[in-house]
């Protein structure tokens, strides 16, 4: 049988995961079919290893053959909503409590399935995301925080199974108003948190955040070093439609990793993983 992958792209990131994997040949909403084994891409919220076709006849066919390969899915619906939902009613509940963000993620594998039409299921029984369409929900801090930003980098830190470890020094470049720059140093860090604009007050004057109202581009930043030797760092570089494009982006990142090795700071080493 010929080999193929199909990938979910995260949400409104399809063209780009298209462009991505440049030889899609079906798209289903945003899920896009290629030939071939699972390849890295940047785009994709979630990847369905060795996608099968089953035809069904009926909803309770449909359920039946699910159960039959595995016992949790997650159900892809972009059409046939309704008929998709009544076929997911009838398989076993997965849990839909919202992660707390020190919590490993689920290790129950968890399968994935659409309708492409109305007697046919694409299913993957493994996929590369252990939540369903590779989103993560997580227990929300909804009185630190001054906006919900610390979501992006708790679901990065929770997907690349790494956090700071408290004492390290995280570089928080494009920090205001201060989600991620809050978060990094709830996690024991001392933050160095630079942007031109202020931070929320409720961050600022928070223990170990040392704001730079100043651009990440700016010369002093990048010439005086204020961290000892070896000292390990996160940098979180944000800033996104903010800078425009992706070329600002990548001399954003430049300038921090000049910085860093200025410092005299290496890269990370292994680190435990969150728990
Ligand atoms: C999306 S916001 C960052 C949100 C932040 N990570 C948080 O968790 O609250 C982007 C920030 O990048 C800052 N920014 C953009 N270009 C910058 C530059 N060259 N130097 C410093 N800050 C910059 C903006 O002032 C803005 O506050």
């Amino acid at each position: 049988m010929t080999v193929r992958t199909a990938y979910l792209a995260g949400d409104g990131f399809v063209d780009e995961l298209a462009h991505e994997l440049g030889d899609a040949y079906l798209g289903h909403g945003r899920l896009l079919i290629a030939a071939g084994p699972p390849r890295l891409t940047a785009w994709a919220a979630n990847v369905w290893l060795d996608p099968q076709e089953i035809v069904v006849a009926s909803i309770s066919d449909a359920a039946t053959k699910l159960r039959a390969l595995q016992r949790n899915w997650a159900v892809y619906a972009p059409r046939l909503h309704r008929r998709a939902t009544l076929i997911q009613e009838q398989l076993p509940k997965v849990s839909a409590k919202p992660l707390v963000f020190s919590a490993p993620p689920p290790s129950a594998p968890l399968g994935s399935w659409t309708l492409l039409d109305a007697e046919t299921i694409l299913a993957a029984p493994h996929c590369s995301s252990p939540f369903p369409n590779g989103e993560i929900r997580f227990v929300e801090d909804r009185t630190g925080p001054p906006s919900r930003a610390y979501l992006k980098l708790w679901e990065a830190l929770t997907l690349i199974g790494r956090r700071p470890a408290p004492g390290e020094i995280c570089l928080d470049l494009g920090s205001s108003p201060g989600g991620w720059s809050g978060a990094l140093q709830q996690m024991g860090t001392h933050v160095i948190s630079v942007d031109r604009a202020a931070l929320a007050p409720e961050i600022a004057r928070l223990p170990s955040i040392e704001h730079r109202r100043e651009s990440v581009f700016a010369r002093r930043l990048a010439a005086s070093p204020p961290f000892p030797a070896r000292n390990s760092v996160t940098c979180s570089t944000t800033s996104t439609s903010s800078l425009g494009s992706n070329r600002v982006r990548i001399k954003q990142m430049l300038s921090a990793s000049s910085f860093l090795r200025k410092a005299g700071i290496r890269g990370p080493g292994p680190r435990p993983s969150p728990g």
